[in-house]
């Protein structure tokens, strides 16, 4: 029941906002840079690091300059490291995702050698950025997404990624059944201690445009049939409860600031950590409108950051995690 307030003017929220002392005392959100995770796009064969066009200051690594980035990223204190390959061929099947030898599988055994005690190394699970035609599974004969065909290919991908030293695998593909697959799979081959990150409710989203620029994947058709409605939020609290069944270690909700409502649904009702993924969308219009002027860069970023924490996020994947970071310990 809503207390009622007493008469004008006995209660005067503004006394506790008078200073910035006052304000950061009875702060209810407070941000930390072990909460933070960097994706991280890393390119075969690249000589240098390349601009991403529409993600400004987010780049495609060489291996030279991924294992700088790592080194930065450990001294910042973040949380971890989502790596994503962005490799020279693709094919139907994705093959470059089970190859050892793959970019992804190459950079995950750099990861986990150089930083793997001061970051949690995780890696995306998923196939699209190694299929020709850019879906997140292989196709039927209709050029349909198969979805149990698609689970087994996870299963190879996660056995690579865990041999490669993978600590937490982000399993974004949204295919039924993945997670419970995928942990079978692990188990069965010994690596009981690699975690599974469910990306247990991501919407078939436009805010990730600029990804599809970051990975080269050139997508034929949408991902509707796998993806959430973005209209739906009691089927994402349904994904989620599945994911937990399932055995997810943590869930997550994706994109994160149109999606506050299911975020908060997600830490309500689910027993392990919920994290947040700000994407390429969310990244690009702050650094477009501050570019032009037109909002403040850094209070947005922290304002967006700061949301998404107080909607319900334990812990936070964005492209601002080192830049976040470093500024916060200024
Ligand atoms: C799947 C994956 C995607 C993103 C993260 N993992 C692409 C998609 O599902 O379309 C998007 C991240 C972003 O937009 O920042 N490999």
């Amino acid at each position: 029941m809503t207390p009622t307030p007493p008469p004008f003017p006995v209660t005067r929220p503004r006394r506790l906002r008078q200073s910035a002392a006052w304000r950061r005392l009875v702060g209810e959100t407070r941000l930390h840079p072990a909460q933070l995770v960097l994706p991280m796009f890393v390119r075969e064969n690249a000589d240098a690091p390349l601009p991403i066009g529409s993600m400004p200051g987010v780049q495609q690594h060489s291996l030279e300059s991924f294992r700088r980035e790592l080194q930065r990223a450990a001294a910042a204190g973040i949380g971890g490291v989502m790596l994503f390959g962005v490799p020279e061929q693709k094919d139907a099947v994705g093959s470059g995702a089970t190859d050892p030898d793959g970019i992804l599988n190459v950079a995950t055994r750099i990861a986990a050698d150089e930083v793997g005690d001061a970051l949690v190394v995780q890696t995306d699970l998923c196939l699209d950025e190694f299929t020709d035609h850019g879906h997140c599974g292989v196709l039927d004969a209709r050029g349909e997404v198969d979805n149990d065909a698609t689970l087994a290919r996870y299963r190879d991908m996660a056995l690579a990624q865990a041999a490669a030293g993978s600590q937490l695998l982000g399993l974004s593909g949204m295919m039924d059944g993945q997670v419970a697959v995928i942990r079978a799979a692990l188990d069965e081959a010994g690596f009981t201690r690699v975690a599974l990150l469910a990306y247990a409710a991501k919407y078939a989203s436009a805010f990730y445009g600029p990804f599809r620029e970051a990975v080269q994947s050139s997508l034929r058709g949408d991902r509707r049939t796998y993806q959430l409605d973005p209209g739906n939020r009691r089927e994402g609290a349904l994904e989620v409860a599945l994911d937990v069944a399932e055995g997810a270690d943590i869930v997550m909700v994706k994109p994160a600031m149109s999606y506050l409502d299911v975020l908060a649904d997600a830490a309500a009702s689910s027993p392990v950590p919920v994290w947040a993924y700000q994407v390429s969308g969310e990244y690009a219009m702050i650094e477009a409108a501050a570019a032009h002027g037109w909002i403040d860069r850094e209070r947005a970023i922290d304002e967006s950051l700061q949301s998404i924490v107080r909607a319900g996020a334990d812990a936070v994947l964005t492209y601002w995690a080192l830049e976040a970071a470093e500024r916060w310990a200024r």
